[in-house]
């Protein structure tokens, strides 16, 4: 166990465990609670936290694993709904007996997430409990049910906060990932777990009160239904990013060369996202669009693909064409809109020269240019079939720095250093400040010769290189393709920069079709 988390561990179980026996010794259970079964009182007030007890271990048997690595379960309902009867003693132990999971009882469980898992709960029990009881005895005998009501949701807001902070920087802690990268990914979740079972618990509370613990039961069947659609939802998730995993294994698969390519990419690029602090949204397309930016390789014939030595120009020209193919494979998939410019602009680069489109600068988006970092330093330090002998991590990041404010975006390249990907790898750093590209003599004639091509292709429907060189290819029947801006057809006189690199003219600069 790595010593911050046992530092978090250790300061959370005694936290935990000071606040239940403190608030056990100075706030006793509140008869509220009672089950009303047993004429002896304290009897019956015990019946009614075995009972709480048992429907908490009941909504913590099958929690839900979310993307980031916490788990969810529906004990929220139990525990806020008995620290609306049984104030913060009972929902207390209720949460320390009732958190327990199959997992912890099977041994598959360390002793020490066992701890965290529990202490996560007694905390906020708790405090929220103290928190209810407190406003439920300001406003609760004013306000009728409104009051307990609104008693209940607080202290329920209370405890969900300091749940997802505690469960967040745990998981945090053991993942390596950064606290607002958990808190931010899983909380529309926590969120939608929160606003749907909070009400829930306090009508649970309400109806054992007034109507008897049978009645409870009557909200287990919405309950276990809530559980049974997020871990349904879950799923899908899970199913479609496995889905995205298995096509770019696919595409990667198609050549020896580049097994495991994609993935690597991902990695690399969603850590380079971590360091530049993008948005979780951005961090996501970043993963999928990592692992689906070659997928338009599907649409390279293998004796281009795995040529050892030098494309021809119609080869390059093949070859060049597949962030575009790519982009119109994924285009019909709407939940993969982010991912489309990653796809279709992994290749430009910085000052211009790249393909498909010569954006450049800030005209290529952000993550594309993030991609292509990450992709050149892959693609560097493996094994190609124009370079059997990959370059040393100290080769690739010269050629990172070498390129930066050419090829690369240097703030990006800056980045890179940072991810655990350049660690212990000898960096020089920038040699000089970077500037803003300058438009070249050479990217006006390429703008120039696309403009043109434009206008050629939307008049002569059919001389577009792309489709004819692939004949399923989507560019032949896509119209956003097809617009004229493809310049898989037209843009291969030979004259970009890179080509040349491509060729050698620059060689070892990253291969800017990998
Ligand atoms: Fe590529």
């Amino acid at each position: 166990m790595p010593r911050s988390l046992k530092f978090e561990i250790t300061g959370l179980v005694a936290l935990s465990a000071f606040a239940l026996l403190a608030t056990s010794l100075v706030i006793q259970v509140d008869p509220r609670i009672a089950l009303g079964v047993f004429a002896n009182p304290q009897l019956d007030i015990l019946a009614g936290v075995v009972f709480w007890t048992v429907m908490t271990l009941l909504a913590s048997a099958l929690p839900v694993r979310m993307p980031r690595g916490t788990l969810v379960n529906t004990s929220i309902a139990t525990l806020v709904a008995t620290m609306s009867l049984g104030g913060p003693t009972a929902a207390g132990w209720v949460a320390l007996i009732g958190a327990t999971e199959l997992r912890e009882l099977s041994g598959r469980l360390p002793w020490y997430y066992t701890l965290a898992n529990h202490a996560v709960l007694v905390f906020p029990a708790v405090v929220g409990g103290v928190v209810t009881r407190e406003i439920a005895g300001m406003i609760g005998a004013e306000l009728g049910p409104f009051g307990s009501f609104a008693a209940a949701m607080a202290g329920a807001t209370v405890f969900f906060a300091l749940n997802v902070a505690m469960t967040s920087l745990t998981v945090s802690i053991s993942t390596s990932q950064s606290l607002r990268s958990v808190v931010r990914g899983d909380l529309p979740t926590f969120f939608a777990n929160w606003v749907a079972l909070s009400p829930l618990a306090w009508l649970m509370a309400f109806a054992t009160y007034t109507v008897g613990w049978w009645a409870t039961l009557l909200f287990a069947l919405p309950v276990w239904i809530m559980r049974g659609a997020l871990h349904q939802i879950i799923e899908i998730r899970q199913m479609f990013t496995q889905t995205v995993a298995s096509l770019a294994q696919a595409v990667d698969a198609r050549s020896d060369w580049t097994s495991g390519h994609s993935q690597r990419v991902q990695l690399i690029s969603v850590d380079i996202g971590r360091v530049m602090r993008r948005s979780e949204k951005e961090l996501e397309a970043l993963e999928w669009g990592g692992l689906l930016h070659d997928i338009g390789k599907i649409g390279v014939p293998d004796s281009v693909l795995d040529k050892p030595g030098f494309l021809t120009r119609e080869e390059r020209a093949i070859m060049n064409a597949h962030p575009v193919i790519g982009a119109n494979i994924i285009a019909p998939v709407t939940k993969l809109a982010p991912e489309l410019p990653i796809i279709r602009h992994h290749h430009e680069w910085y000052n211009g020269s790249g393909y498909p489109d010569r954006l450049m600068g800030d005209e290529i988006p952000a993550l594309a240019r993030i991609l292509h970092v990450a992709d050149a330093f892959e693609a560097m330090t493996a094994a190609r079939p124009y370079r059997l002998t990959p370059l040393t991590g100290e080769q690739a990041m010269a050629e990172l720095r070498k390129f930066a404010g050419i090829q690369f975006d240097p703030e990006i390249v800056d980045a890179f250093t940072k991810t655990h990907w350049a660690a212990g790898i000898n960096d020089s750093g920038r040699a000089t400040e970077p500037r803003p590209p300058v438009p070249l003599l050479a990217q006006a004639g390429g703008r120039m010769a696309q403009a043109a091509a434009a206008n050629a292709a939307a008049n002569t429907a059919g001389t577009n290189l792309a489709a004819a060189t692939a004949g399923t290819n989507p560019a032949g029947t896509h119209p956003a393709a097809t617009a004229g801006t493809n310049p898989a057809g037209t843009n291969h006189a030979g004259t970009h920069a890179a080509d040349a690199s491509a060729e050698g003219v620059t060689a070892p600069a990253p291969d800017p079709a990998s």
